[in-house]
Parts: structure tokens; C-alpha cells; sequence
């Protein structure tokens, strides 16, 4: 039976979002937002770009890096700038959107990792998703929507169009909303959930206004407004705090992964209705830039503590279920059948891939709603806790999150790590190795993994398939540490160290704290926290790691350089993390090199040549400095 939304005429009324069957979906479609605004991801190949066309006089320079450097260190505006939203979690309930304090020098309590994510949990169940047409009046629809109760929060964002994100006060006005909603008349699959279609009635008898909402941003800020920002700081330290603050998850952004991943459980209820979705990975460990994926793992586990079993005389009652030969093929069956409902009746599911023979199965799909692109596991439950760890480390001091986006950024710009799947290092390597690091310096700015454990309580006690997780969960147990050193010199440090690590002989282990030697013959040797017999980054090739010792190395010296006021550089030129992020000599080498390998003509190359040996810009010359230029 359909139901009248109340609306109120010429006004809002709401439809489900759903999946006709049949539909084509493109797999992997781009959201248009991706397509049109490139992340800086692709920082590199950007400036990789913009210096061939400089060298051929397509770029005019403008004066965008005109920069007011100061000498002094402002440790100061270190410890004010700090973590934003995902790491007000640690701390407390509402911060404004960006620039709230954290870290070891910040005395407010700070919050479990299981408790933010209770609280989170919490909150998208009581908040809906809405496609809106452009045109809709913010004002009125908040009017329309808050007849079925109070309304905490709420949001636009664009993403193939325009959503609002929309948080009740109380999980009834959830139900009450629904049944107020409208089932579609179209050939589609009914499926009642909380991702809804706002229509106009009468919407050819609206006024044409402009829209009237403000969208927010959920994608990060384009290369060169990030440069710009670099340029304009006061300090390298300062540098590292603005990238930070530019590319870490917003407030919004975090509610909308939450959201995601309480839509996606809905959909999986349909076959464990006490099932729970949870995000792991960057979404929730702190470390997560705008843009990253969202990792979610349906944890089946409540299922089984629902039951009190009742024992009389003799009687003891079991379930009746299917047995399968081992836990993997329980797994691989679970995945499978909810990447079918996901496929099947999931509304803004697209592109769904089942990767069931990794040694993690998984569910990979696009939600196109949210933009995210999303990996479902099941029986993850280690990679949980060392979202968790990973989240104590980056609340323990503020320079760890700021140091971690930069060392990843930089990475990315040198095409280090990528998005697809490879012999490349990944960010949650570079994350573990920044943590080493940090456990290595005198004092230690980090505790190692040992130290955790032996702080933790009875409570605290965790083993998982044999694995002992175990470690202090409460932030407020653990000292801060005496280390003072600032940003700028960790920064240098950091590729200094890695720049000289002996990788051929030693393994990185944060559970010690120091290196041990290599159980196998790969090139980078990162043990697992939790899985000790595992290494994390078994992917990674020879080359890769010597791509990374080599600019590491690059990167030490030109940090070295600025320490030491050497030759002071040009007016708007990049320096300091700035020019860290531009292509190296190296890059710029195998930049040349795959130009002369294209079937350019004769005369462009020469010229290209030329222009490179006679520009003083070039970032070939051997003077430290490398240059940056932008569009005019
Ligand atoms: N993980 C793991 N062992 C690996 C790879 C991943 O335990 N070899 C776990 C980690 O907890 C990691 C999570 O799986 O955080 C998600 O992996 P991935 O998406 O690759 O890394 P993220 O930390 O989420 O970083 P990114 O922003 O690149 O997605
Ligand atoms: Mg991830």
C-alpha cells in the first residue's frame, strides 16, 4: 500500500532510492566530482606536467609562493593547530570544523576508540541520506523533515548531484519518516531504507531560483591551492601542520562514512539481521586523508552472544546450521551472498567486484551516493585493533598525525604508493614506519607495542585467533612523552634515518621498538603488530625500496639545506615541504626519459632539451632548489 507523505502542497514529499532491476551500472563509474577536481594524489604528476610545459613556455608564472618564511620555529602554532575533526573524537564531543587542539599537550580526557565508535555508530542510525533536486529550499526542507521529530544536525554535499545528510534527534523519527515516505511506482526491488529521494511536487511551478544551499566539501583541496597554502606558512613545522589541516577527514566526512557503512549493515541485515558494519583503515584510525577508501567489516559475532543458553536436566538446544570445512570458506560463502544482495537491492551500489580468493576476501563496490569507493571483509577482526592502536598512537602526541600526512603526501607526489594494487608501499607501511621512527628517538616520542601491553588490564586483555592483541585502551593511562624535538627536524630526520636503514639485513618491529633481523629474504620487512609471522609489506619490490631510499635520502638533504640557511631561495620559489612534494631529480630523469621513449617530433625534443640545460629553474640543476611554477 502506498503512503501520502504528509507534505504540504507545492512542497517536498520523499521516495526511496532504489535499484530497478536490470539497471546498467557502469562498474567503477567516476564520480563526477572525482573526474572534475583531481586529489592530490596526483600532486606529482601535476607538477611533473606543469614542468614540461613551463620548460616549453606553455606556463606563465604568477607570483603565488611569495613567501614569508620566518627563521623562528613556531612550536607554539604547532601545538594550537593540531588534529581536526577525526581526532576531536579523541577528545571531546563538539569541535569546530577544523583546527581543535590534541595531543599529548592537550589534558582533556580523551575517548576510547571504542567509545567513538559506539557513539558514531549511534548517531547514523538516527541519520538518513536524501538526494535533493538543486533547487530545494534548505528552510523548507528542514520544515517538511522535522515534522517526524528534532533535527541534531545536518548537511549538503555534491556527488552526482545534491545530498543532504540528515541526523534526528531520536531513532523514532527514522520510522516515522519512513512510513511517511513514498515506495516508487517503477519495475524496482522495495527496499525500505534510509537512503531517500527528495521530489518536488509541482516542481514546474518553482520559482527558478539559484541554489540556496551551501554545499560542503568532501573532497580535498586542488594541488595548487595546497601549494599555495605550503608557500605561505610560517615554518616547515607550520607546513606540516597546514597539510593536516587541509587533507585530513572533515567532521562531515566522517559522519558520512559512518552513514555508508549503517546504510550497507541495513542491506546485510536482510540475511543477519543482528549484524554490525563497522569502519576500519584510515576512516576511523586518524590517519585518513579526504578521498581515501572506506573499509568496512560485517562482524557477525553479536549473532552468536544474543543467545543465553538454558540448560535443564539434560536438555541443551543448538541451531541447526550448515557446516562448511574451515572458517576462510564460511567466510569467502557470508561475502559472497552479501556482495549478491549488495548488487542486487543495494541502493547506490555500483560496480560490485567479489575478490573472494584474496587472502582477505573481500567485497569491493563504488557507493555512489557518498562517493567512497568501499571494501567489505567479514572475520577481520585484527585489522579492527590495529585501527585501534594505530588511533592511540595518533592521539598520543600531535606531531604523529601531522608527521604521517606528510610523509604519505610526499610518497604520493613521488608516485611511491599508488591506488592500484602493486609492488608499491602503502600508506599503512609508511604509517608503521613513521611510528618506528618515532619509537626510536631519545626520549622516545612513541611507546612501543610492549610497553602498551604491559600498562593494559584485565579488561584490556584481547587474544584474537591465537594472536594476543592486548594493549592499554585507555589513552589517559599512558604519559605524554618529555620529547620536544619539533616537526621540522623529525621531518628531516625521518628521511635521514630511512634514507640509511640497513633493509637488507633488518626488519621494522613497533611491538619492540627497535630493528631485528630479517625472518625472510624481501626487501622491506615490516612485521604485523598482532600477526607477528606476517610482514606487511611482502608486496614490495627491490626497486620500489630503492626508489624510496634514494628520495629519502634527496629529501634529507634538501631539508638539510634550508636548516642550514643555505643559499636563501628566489622570491616564490617552493621551499621547505613545498618543494619536497615537486619532482625530484630523479623523477625528472625518468620523466625525461619516457618523453624521448614517446614519438615526438625531432624538433619539440630538441627544443625540450635546450630549454631544460639553459633554464636556471631547471629541476635538474644541482644547486638543492627546485622550482615550481603555476597556471597564471
Ligand atoms: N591491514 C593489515 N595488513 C595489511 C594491510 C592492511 O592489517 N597488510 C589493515 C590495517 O588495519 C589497515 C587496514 O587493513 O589500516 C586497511 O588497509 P588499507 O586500506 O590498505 O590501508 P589504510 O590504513 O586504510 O590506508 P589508506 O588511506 O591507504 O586506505
Ligand atoms: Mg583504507
Amino acid at each position: 500500500m502506498e503512503v501520502e507523505p504528509a507534505g504540504f502542497s507545492g512542497e517536498p514529499c520523499l521516495c526511496t532510492e532504489q535499484k530497478p532491476p536490470g539497471a546498467q551500472l557502469p562498474v567503477y563509474a567516476v564520480p563526477a566530482r572525482l573526474r572534475r577536481n583531481p586529489l592530490p594524489f596526483h600532486l606529482g604528476a601535476w607538477a611533473a606536467w606543469t614542468m614540461a610545459a613551463r620548460s616549453v613556455g606553455l606556463l606563465a608564472r604568477s607570483p603565488l609562493c611569495a613567501q614569508s618564511r620566518s627563521p623562528v620555529r613556531l612550536a607554539a602554532a604547532r601545538l594550537l593547530s593540531g588534529a581536526g575533526p577525526v581526532a576531536a573524537d579523541v577528545g571531546r564531543e563538539e569541535q569546530p570544523l577544523r583546527g581543535a587542539e590534541t595531543g599529548s599537550e592537550d589534558k582533556t580526557p580523551k575517548k576510547r576508540f571504542s567509545e567513538v565508535q559506539e557513539e558514531r555508530r549511534e548517531q547514523a542510525q538516527r541519520t538518513v541520506l536524501i538526494h535533493c533536486p538543486h533547487k530545494v529550499s534548505e528552510k523548507k526542507f528542514l520544515k517538511y523533515l522535522s515534522q517526524h521529530g528534532a533535527i541534531n544536525n545536518h548537511f549538503f554535499y555534491e556527488s552526482l548531484g545534491l545530498f543532504a545528510v540528515v541526523e534526528f534527534a531520536r531513532k523514532e523519527s527514522v520510522g516515522s519518516l519512513q512510513s511517511g515516505t513514498l515506495m516508487p511506482h517503477e519495475a524496482a526491488i522495495p527496499f525500505r531504507s534510509r537512503f531517500l529521494s527528495l521530489k518536488l511536487k509541482n516542481a514546474g511551478g518553482q520559482p527558478s531560483e539559484p541554489p540556496s544551499v551551501r554545499a560542503s566539501q568532501q573532497l580535498p583541496p586542488s594541488s595548487q591551492r595546497l601549494l599555495e597554502r605550503l608557500c605561505r606558512a610560517e615554518s616547515v613545522g607550520d607546513q606540516l601542520d597546514t597539510l593536516l589541516q587541509e587533507l585530513q577527514l572533515t567532521e562531515e566526512n566522517v559522519r558520512l562514512r559512518y552513514l555508508t557503512c549503517s546504510l550497507i549493515e541495513d542491506v546485510a541485515a536482510a540475511y543477519f539481521p543482528d549484524c554490525t558494519v563497522r569502519p576500519f583503515g584510515s576512516s576511523v584510525n586518524t590517519f585518513g586523508k579526504l578521498g581515501c577508501d572506506l573499509d568496512m567489516f560485517l562482524d557477525l559475532d553479536e549473532i552468536g552472544k544474543r543467545s543465553t543458553p538454558k540448560t535443564v536436566g539434560n536438555f541443551l538446544l543448538e541451531f541447526q546450521v550448515k557446516n562448511v570445512p574451515s572458517e576462510r570458506i564460511a567466510t569467502q560463502k557470508i561475502l559472497s551472498v552479501i556482495g549478491e544482495c549488495l548488487d542486487h537491492f543495494g541502493p547506490g551500489c555500483v560496480g560490485v567486484q567479489k575478490i573472494l580468493n584474496a587472502r582477505c576476501p573481500l567485497v569491493r563496490f563504488s557507493h555512489q551516493a557518498s562517493g567512497f569507493q568501499c571494501d567489505l571483509t567479514a572475520n577481520n577482526r585484527i585489522a579492527l585493533k590495529s585501527s585501534e592502536l594505530l588511533y592511540l598512537y595518533g592521539a598520543l602526541d600531535s606531531r604523529v598525525r601531522a608527521l604521517v600526512f606528510s610523509v604519505r603526501c610526499w610518497a604520493r607526489a613521488h608516485s611511491l604508493t599508488s591506488s592500484i594494487p602493486g609492488a608499491w608501499i602503502t600508506n599503512f607501511s609508511l604509517t608503521m614506519m613513521v611510528i618506528f621512527f618515532l619509537q626510536r628517538r631519545s626520549p622516545p616520542i612513541l611507546p612501543t607495542l610492549e610497553s602498551l601491553k604491559a600498562l593494559a588490564s584485565a579488561e584490556d586483555k584481547c587474544v584474537i585467533e591465537g594472536n594476543n592483541c592486548t594493549f592499554v585502551r585507555d589513552l589517559n593511562k599512558i604519559q605524554p612523552s618529555r620529547n620536544t624535538e619539533p616537526l621540522e627536524l623529525l621531518l628531516k630526520e625521518f628521511f635521514e634515518y630511512f634514507g640509511n636503514f640497513a633493509f637488507n639485513k633488518n626488519s621494522i618491529n613497533i611491538r619492540q621498538g627497535r630493528e631485528q633481523n630479517k625472518p625472510d629474504s624481501s626487501p622491506l620487512h615490516i612485521q604485523n603488530p598482532f600477526e607477528t609471522s606476517l610482514n606487511i609489506s611482502r608486496n614490495v619490490s627491490q626497486s620500489q625500496l630503492q626508489k624510496f631510499v634514494d628520495l629519502a635520502r634527496e629529501s634529507a638533504w634538501l631539508l638539510q639545506q634550508d636548516g642550514e640557511g643555505g643559499p636563501a631561495p628566489a622570491p616564490r620559489q617552493p621551499w621547505g615541504l613545498a618543494a619536497l612534494l615537486l619532482p625530484s631529480v630523479r623523477d625528472s630523469r625518468s620523466l625525461s626519459k619516457k618523453q624521448n621513449r614517446r614519438p615526438a617530433s625531432e624538433r619539440v625534443k630538441s627544443l625540450l632539451e635546450s630549454i631544460k640545460e639553459h633554464n636556471p629553474d631547471s629541476p635538474t640543476a644541482t644547486d638543492g632548489k627546485r622550482t615550481m611554477s603555476t597556471h597564471a
